[in-house]
């Protein structure tokens, strides 16, 4: 396994889960003269270098927004070409992640996704399962809208079986159904290409993330870029509806700090 890098020292907290909008893969490849689909080819090393440096950094957490539900309404062409690099993706970093120790899983609506990645999918799955680094999630026709539906028609249907009682419903049950129930909330949530929207990702589990909008395409996004957003984190004062006084993520702090 390779060794682990220096966690960078910005003097304040570190995320433990970072979730991120993969944005402006067409728009980096149509300002260089090319075909939109070039820009998510590009796109794949950044997935590497920005998996292998959260996973080395001690991230324990990544999820990697790659294909939304919305995204099926795109041409064919582009579609079949997103779904055979994803193919190759599952199959060509599978000795990046043992070496980094990374554990894959996925979330979204698997089931409508052609056989032959679902099928490589689960095998880098089972084969990176007993690693102990980095979960990597890969969102696939995911919608956070669809995630949400999708949780409730399966807890309708267990209140209806009897195995769950309607009055149990609360957020923790609710998360219990939600595609993967062991995912944490994420910490930081990045999107590259300047957007300032969320396109239907992971809208439960981001109520309280803090948002960095990165300027660069998804190609250009490298870790260069990973460590300005997580410098820009450090500076970041989390209290969660409430007040904090005291401590490193002070209110008093941060403004000592910025000052
Ligand atoms: C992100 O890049 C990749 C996917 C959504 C699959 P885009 O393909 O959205 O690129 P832009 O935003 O059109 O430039
Ligand atoms: C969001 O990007 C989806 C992914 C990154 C996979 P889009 O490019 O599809 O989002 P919109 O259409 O600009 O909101
Ligand atoms: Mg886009």
């Amino acid at each position: 396994m390779s060794e682990p890098i220096q966690r960078p020292d910005f003097g304040g907290p570190f995320p433990e889960h970072i979730a991120i909008i993969m944005d402006g893969n067409g728009r980096w490849a149509q300002e260089r003269g090319m075909r939109r689909v070039f820009g998510h080819r590009e796109g794949i090393a950044s997935v590497r270098e920005v998996t292998t440096a959260c996973a080395r950094m001690g991230v324990k957490g990544l999820t990697l927004y790659a294909f939304s539900v919305e995204n099926w309404k795109r041409p064919r062409v582009e579609i079949r070409y997103l779904m055979r690099l994803l193919r190759r993706f599952l199959v060509e970093e599978r000795p990046t992640l043992m070496e980094n120790g990374v554990r894959l899983r996925a979330i979204g609506r698997l089931e409508t996704l052609p056989d032959e990645v679902v099928r490589v999918l689960r095998e880098t799955e089972e084969l990176t399962a007993r690693n102990e680094g980095m979960v990597l999630r890969l969102a696939l026709s995911y919608g956070a809208r669809s995630e949400v539906a999708d949780a409730l028609e399966r807890f309708a249907r267990d209140v209806r079986d009897g195995s769950v009682d309607v009055a149990a419903i609360d957020e923790e049950t609710l998360r219990a159904y939600l595609y993967d129930p062991e995912m944490v909330d994420p910490d930081l949530l990045i999107r590259t290409a300047g957007e300032m929207r969320l396109s239907n990702f992971l809208l439960w589990q981001i109520s309280y993330s803090e948002i960095h909008v990165a300027p660069e395409c998804w190609p250009e996004f490298r870790e260069a870029q990973l460590l300005e957003a997580l410098e820009s984190y450090a500076r970041r004062v989390r209290k969660f509806g409430g007040l904090i006084s005291e401590g490193p993520n002070s209110v008093s702090k941060a403004r000592e700090q910025r000052a």
